[in-house]
């Protein structure tokens, strides 16, 4: 019989638990003895390890956050530090590991049961699931949580836009995604809000400021006074503090315009920050969680090491990269070192799917402000 041991570790992800229970019932019924491991490469550390059975997953699939805690732990990028945590797995005869996480988790994924790294030691394989509000993974559509996330943020945003709108107002919502715009690019679709900064567009703050001030005049020119709400999402990764944002907007604004009513030139901020990555999971993430992890554990189960379960439209891989999984048409079981280089070029925008997220929204902005 195998054992597999489970953890979730970098940024907590609504849907996370809808892994954690799939891997742990379908890893089950494949005939394995399933652990889980608390707090992430931390808890593994501190040989934080439960028995996951029926019991321990029922009801989780509803639930935020993850049952398995989370953390984040630089430590792991030292050998020593890995050699360690080897050594308590091995101690536990675990023989397969499903790291559920972002970027930074899947990095120690592959360092965890790399080859040259084990030696002699005892045999460990390894396989990912892409986990992050900030949907900044390579090589899958999308991360679990980062449907959830969404809806949270266009939640709140509809409750900001009626204040908005009976003071004729201008907000700027500041959002999670680390250094990727993609929620903001997203959720201001969703909103209807009428322009969303993001990192990838690579804009100077000058030029950033004289974007929103050219926004709020465009929408103020409005003619129905409903209409003349100003809605700007920001990423956090634009780098720009929101109230610096705000108060050089406002100066400038205050310069076109001496004689204009204060709301016309009193910017707020509202910064959702963590707000976005909790939640009760949508039925989306649930789903997503679930499919995922079952095409992980079964995966793992037959033998592969070193991939991520991703999410992909029906699009054709090169072979080296991945192959659609037999468990499931709509998962991928793509290689980790090139989801991780994928994602280099995702974050720095020199992939081809940021450069389009980037140009598409200015399209769709120009439209939206007509
Ligand atoms: O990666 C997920 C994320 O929520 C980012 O959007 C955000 O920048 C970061 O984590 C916050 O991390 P922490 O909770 O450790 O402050």
């Amino acid at each position: 019989m195998k054992r597999i041991a489970i953890l979730t570790s970098g940024g907590d992800a609504p849907g996370m638990n809808a892994a954690v229970r799939a891997a742990t019932l379908v890893g089950r019924a494949g005939g394995a003895e399933i652990l889980g491991i608390e707090r992430g490469y931390r808890g593994l550390l501190e040989d934080a390890f439960v028995e996951l059975g029926p019991s321990d997953v029922a009801g989780i699939l509803r639930e935020g956050g993850t049952i398995l805690g989370s953390a984040r732990c630089k430590e792991f990028h030292e050998r020593t530090v890995r050699d360690r945590g080897r050594e308590i797995l091995a101690r536990h005869a675990i023989d397969g590991l499903i790291v559920i996480g972002g970027n930074g988790s899947l990095t120690g994924a592959i360092h965890i049961a790399d080859p040259n790294e084990i030696g002699s030691g005892r045999p460990l394989t390894v396989i990912g699931v892409p986990a992050s509000i900030d949907n900044d993974l390579g090589l899958t559509g999308l991360c679990i949580g980062v449907d959830t996330a969404m809806n949270t943020i266009v939640e709140a945003c509809d409750k900001i836009a009626d204040t908005a709108t009976a003071h004729d107002r201008t907000f700027i919502v500041e959002v999670m995604g680390r250094d990727c715009g993609y929620l903001a690019m997203t959720s201001a679709i969703a909103v209807g809000a009428d322009l969303a900064l993001f990192p990838e567009a690579g804009k100077k703050e000058s030029d950033i400021v004289d974007q929103v001030v050219d926004t709020v005049v465009a929408v103020r020119k409005r003619p129905s006074r409903r209409g003349r709400r100003v809605i700007i999402i920001k990423a956090e990764g634009v780098q720009i503090q929101a109230d610096r944002l705000k108060t050089l907007v406002d100066a400038k604004l205050k310069a076109r315009a001496p004689d204009a009513e204060p709301a016309s030139i009193e910017t707020r901020v509202t910064v959702l920050g963590h707000v976005v990555r909790g939640g009760r999971p949508s039925a989306f993430d649930r789903l997503l969680g679930s499919r995922l992890a079952n095409v992980a554990i079964r995966s793992l189960l037959a033998g592969e090491t070193h991939k991520m379960a991703a999410w992909m439209p029906p699009v054709e891989l090169p072979e080296e990269v991945g192959q659609r999984s037999k468990f499931d048409p709509y998962c991928w079981l793509v290689d980790l070192k090139a989801v991780l280089a994928e994602t280099e070029n995702l974050i720095s925008g020199r992939s081809s799917l940021a450069r389009w997220r980037a140009g598409a929204f200015d399209e769709i902005e120009d439209a939206l402000l007509l």
